[in-house]
């Protein structure tokens, strides 16, 4: 890893029930983590309350989305004022199943990413190409032009987390080899050098996500610029998530 502290996410997506949800935390609570990790997980937004005032300290709390200003009559919407009423302290923002299933687009994602920052919430912000594109030899481009709608957009990068996630890689089973996700992660780093700052580019964790499991995990966090994960399927099994936390190197 090459920026800050290691950082591992659980993206449960829409998935668990009240039970279900119940033993994932006590499983988290129960285990090992390596301290120089920060870990986060990202329950459903019903179960964040829940979640939230149940599970450890040591684990924060991440929601899967947030409205891109105050509450209001916003009818389905989630503010990110409710979201610090109950403890939350992430968000996850530009995700491919948003961007590509619910069809938001950058300049929306980049309204809730500086709503959310100036409000004092970290972001999580998902970028990564779809499999055509990777094919046309488009990988960087969307990236960086991904990269690029936050980068105008937010106040500071100081709680921003980048998450590398091709689409291609998503709960498929088929996960980047450590050096095709290095390759993209060097890159969207040396764009922050280019284009914000030194500063930012070596200390903006950027992180990876696509089917990462606990035998992956670990020639992956040996990769210079794999500062963590963001996981998918992995993340709702407690004990697998832990190994993937205890990745670090
Ligand atoms: O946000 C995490 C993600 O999209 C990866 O999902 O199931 O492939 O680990 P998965």
């Amino acid at each position: 890893a090459a920026s800050g502290k290691f950082f591992v996410g659980g993206n449960w997506k829409c998935n668990g029930t009240k039970d279900s949800i119940t033993k994932l935390v006590a499983d988290l609570n129960s285990a090992k983590l390596e301290s120089d990790v920060d870990v986060v997980v990202s329950p459903p937004f019903v179960y964040l309350d829940m979640v939230s005032s149940s599970l450890t300290d040591r684990i924060e709390v991440s929601a899967q989305n947030s409205w891109i200003g105050k509450g209001g009559a916003f009818t389905g919407e989630i503010s990110v004022e409710q979201l610090k009423d109950i403890g939350c302290k992430w968000v996850i923002l530009g995700h491919s199943e948003r961007r590509h299933i619910i069809g938001e687009d950058d300049q929306f994602i980049g309204k809730k990413a500086a709503y959310a920052l100036n409000e004092g919430l970290g972001v999580i912000a998902c970028i990564g190409e779809l499999l055509e594109e990777r094919e046309a030899g488009k990988t960087f481009d969307v990236c960086f032009q991904q990269v690029k709608a936050f980068a105008d957009v937010v106040p500071s990068w100081d709680n921003v987390v980048i998450a590398y996630e091709p689409v291609w890689a998503i709960g498929t089973g088929k996960v980047a080899t450590p050096q095709q996700a290095q390759e993209v992660h060097v890159a969207v780093r040396d764009w922050l050098k280019k284009n914000i700052s030194e500063e930012v580019a070596s200390k903006t964790r950027i992180i990876y996500g696509g089917s990462v499991n606990g035998s992956n995990c670990g020639e992956l966090a040996k990769q210079e610029d794999i500062d963590g994960f963001l996981v998918g399927g992995a993340s709702l099994k407690g004990p697998e998530f832990a190994t993937i936390v205890n990745s670090v190197t």
